[in-house]
């Protein structure tokens, strides 16, 4: 195992809270007509991107003590576990820099996509009910009930974090909307959102865009992806910190770098475990420190190899592996699919392996 300085550790997880951050300059906004993106254009400067608020921008009382439980269940989401969560990850994990980083699934372009459909469950889902997938599928637990404290404290992070992006510089936390719980789990993407409705009434009328949702997409690889290439990309740049088996590492109990692959990761009903979902999300932000690092091929390899290693079953599993392939994965998975002479998702390991009985 690789010696980690504590200093390295606590840049990698602990975002602390007091340090004020720039406060970025994104006009004020019309609510009916979000221009959300799904795909960004490579090459963008950086100072295009919204900014989140720093922590100077919290609100007081009440609202903002939900804002900063949101917060520590996003960066550590191990306080969820056993109840919700069943393996080693934390929200921030995949949703960098506390789901402020753009290109890596941000929280404030999510929280305002939301209510929206979803092929995955083929239903309009509101935010609580995209967050509750989460919990199912990449922390391989066990959602909260809706309209759970958790849900909402979650969602007042998301909540904050987007009007705050969304109004920029002269974003005033002390005037902002505080939505009802009801309200606020619902997502922000809808004419009767109040947060929205309080900027037409300031005369706001300039249509928002919220680029760098999600992990941008890469174009389709070259060659197709290919495990033995990916193996050898993993061993060169991936495993000094991600271990020589996928399994991450472990100080005190507490993952540092956590797993890839295993029983302690996310499972097979997750989007991580898409090889496409994976190399973009690799290419943009891994190696870690070093993003941009692999070509486009490379990325794909990568994702390849470790998204054809064994984690835990698909909950949507119920005994009939061809059924679910079929009904719930297609092209970029290779679940239910024979690879290096093995049916990938017939020895799965267990789904929340530690829920409280
Ligand atoms: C310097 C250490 C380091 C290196 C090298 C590194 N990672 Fe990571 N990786 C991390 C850390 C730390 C996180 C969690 C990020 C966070 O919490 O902010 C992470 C997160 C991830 C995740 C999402 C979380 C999960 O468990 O699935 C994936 C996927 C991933 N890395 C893949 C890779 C791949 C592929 C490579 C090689 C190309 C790589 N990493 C190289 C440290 C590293
Ligand atoms: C293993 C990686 C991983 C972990 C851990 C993870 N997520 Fe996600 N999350 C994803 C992926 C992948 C997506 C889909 C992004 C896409 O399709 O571009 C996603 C999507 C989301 C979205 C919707 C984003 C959008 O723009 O529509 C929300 C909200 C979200 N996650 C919240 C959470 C919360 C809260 C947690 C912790 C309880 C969490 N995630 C843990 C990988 C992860």
């Amino acid at each position: 195992m690789m010696k980690l300085s504590s200093s390295l550790l606590l840049g990698l997880s602990l975002v602390s809270i007091g340090s004020a951050q720039a406060v970025g300059s994104a006009q004020a906004v019309h609510p009916g007509k979000l221009a959300v993106q799904d795909e960004l254009p490579v090459g963008k400067a950086a100072s295009e991107h919204p900014l989140p608020p720093g922590w100077d921008k919290l609100p007081a009382g009440e609202f903002g003590e939900k804002i900063i439980r949101g917060y520590r269940y996003f960066v550590d989401s191990q306080s969820l576990s056993p109840r919700f969560v069943g393996n080693g990850l934390n929200c921030i994990n995949c949703h960098m820099d506390a789901g402020k980083k753009e290109n890596a699934a941000p929280l404030w372009a999510a929280y305002m996509s939301y209510p929206a459909f979803r092929k995955k469950n083929n239903k309009i889902n509101d935010y609580q009910e995209r967050l509750q997938g989460c919990f199912m599928y990449s922390m391989n637990g066990t959602p909260p009930a809706l309209g759970d404290p958790a849900l909402v404290d979650l969602s007042a992070y998301a909540y904050w974090l987007a009007q705050g992006t969304l109004t920029g510089e002269s974003f005033d936390p002390s005037a902002m909307v505080i939505p009802s719980d009801a309200d606020l789990l619902k997502g922000g993407k809808r004419d009767d959102f109040p947060f929205m409705l309080s900027y037409l009434d300031a005369g706001g009328s300039k249509e928002p865009a919220l680029p760098d949702r999600g992990y941008p997409k890469l174009d389709e690889p070259k060659q197709a992806p290919d495990i033995a290439r990916g193996k050898a990309v993993y061993e060169q740049e991936c495993s000094v910190c991600h271990g020589a088996n996928g399994e991450g590492q472990q100080v005190n109990d507490r993952y540092v770098f956590p797993p890839l692959w295993g029983p302690h990761t996310y499972n097979w009903g997750a989007g991580m475990q898409r090889v496409n979902t994976a190399a973009y999300f690799i290419k943009r932000n891994m190696p870690l420190g070093q993003p941009g690092k692999l070509t486009d091929q490379q990325a794909w390899d990568v994702a390849m190899y470790l998204d054809t290693r064994e984690r835990p079953q698909d909950p949507r599993n119920h005994g009939d592996l061809e059924k679910t392939r079929e009904q719930y994965h297609g092209g970029n998975s290779y679940y239910g699919t024979e690879v290096e002479r093995r049916t990938l998702g017939v020895e799965s390991y267990p789904n929340h392996p530690n829920k409280p009985r």
